[in-house]
């Protein structure tokens, strides 16, 4: 086990450092100060090839100017606030809106976690190297009320698991909605689309959305429908179902799954690579997961020379549903003063 730390750049006039985390068996993740950023993950394929399994950059600049949120940590409310408006007690709020076709406050506003600078609270190589992260908040940013403390724990455990682990505390009640933006291609960063990777989601739910890609308020069974990965299926057969409405607006698979059960540790998902034999499984004790097949990557220059293209990735993005505040038939996303938001996801890599 080892962690190294090198210089990734500045923001700000601030050194950003990358952190790697290696494991006894040789697999490594590296992270990096701004926006608490997975830029890295090396596992082994079926031949005991280690390759980079995330999109990203060379250096912090690609991060800075990338609006793709590319493995980054999201908040303070991942995912979509329709016109940022809530109410907390009676009280109104008026978030910063920042998807502006369709009036949303979007992964956290213009300067959500993904565009700041993390401390490092305290690095621990001890048996499973980890991490840990930590963020002031402040009250007043992007409009959210209250100031909040954030603190994020990646660590890397024997076997070959990413875990990341994520708290929060405020001084007022607001909404925390935090998850990790990484962009996984079990085949490697540059080894062109992932239609061929077969997905297998340990649910028949999920929450579809209306013309603001906020959830209609119906919990919709899968079945007959495009987003039925109740048994392992070709990414290609969800996302070529043109006759689906919301694949054609969304260019592919970009929706919520719903898992319910707050609180408690659930398989999620099975992502399956035929060419490399790379498996990664996803599990989390949160409520939600946005399954999200990079439908909007434009082939901007990523890592060594490569792209960043249109479906050539897959986010699994663990959270509670889109629009949680405004929708009180969810499970609640509202921390008070007092209280602690602890969720927990983990991100398992083997091979056939
Ligand atoms: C959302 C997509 C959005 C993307 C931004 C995902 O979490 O589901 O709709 O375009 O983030 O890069």
């Amino acid at each position: 086990m080892s962690i190294t730390k090198r210089n990734f750049g500045t923001f700000e006039g601030q050194d950003v450092d990358l952190y790697t985390l290696t494991n006894k068996n040789g697999m490594s993740v590296s992270i990096m100060t701004y926006g608490g950023a997975m830029v890295n993950i090396l596992t082994e394929d079926r031949n005991g090839k280690f390759a980079d399994v995330i999109l990203g950059f060379d250096d912090v600049y690609g991060y800075i100017n990338d609006d793709t949120y590319q493995g980054a940590l999201i908040g303070r409310y991942c995912n979509r606030i329709h016109q940022g408006k809530f109410s907390i007690d009676g009280v109104e709020y008026q978030l910063n809106v920042n998807e502006e076709n369709v009036s949303n406050h979007l992964h956290g506003g213009h300067k959500g976690y993904d565009k700041r600078l993390w401390n490092v609270l305290y690095t621990s190589d001890y048996n499973e190297p980890s991490i840990s992260l930590t963020l002031v908040d402040e009250d007043g940013m992007e409009n959210y009320p209250g100031t909040v403390n954030v603190n994020v724990i990646y660590t890397l455990t024997e076997d070959n698991s990413i875990k990341i682990e994520y708290f929060a505390t405020t001084d007022k009640p607001t909404p925390i909605n935090l998850t990790n933006h990484s962009y996984f291609n079990l085949n490697g960063y540059d080894s062109g689309d992932i239609l061929n990777h077969r997905a297998q989601l340990y649910t028949d739910k999920f929450t579809p959305f209306n013309e603001n890609f906020c959830p209609t308020g119906e919990i919709a069974s899968v079945k007959g429908t495009a987003y039925d990965f109740t048994s392992p299926k070709a990414v290609a057969d969800a996302v070529n179902d043109t006759e689906d409405e919301q694949i054609r607006i969304n260019l592919g698979v970009d929706n919520s799954f719903y898992y319910g059960r707050k609180g408690i540790m659930k398989h999620f998902a099975t992502l399956y690579a035929p060419e490399s034999g790379r498996i990664l499984d996803t599990y989390s004790d949160q409520t939600a997961m946005q399954f999200y097949c990079g439908n909007y990557l434009k082939g901007v220059p990523g890592k060594n020379g490569s792209k960043l293209g249109y479906r050539n990735s897959i986010c699994l993005e663990t959270q509670y549903t889109p629009n949680t505040p405004n929708n009180d038939w969810l499970p609640s996303c509202i921390v008070y003063p007092g209280e602690t938001y602890h969720f927990t996801t983990i991100y398992k890599f083997s091979h056939d």
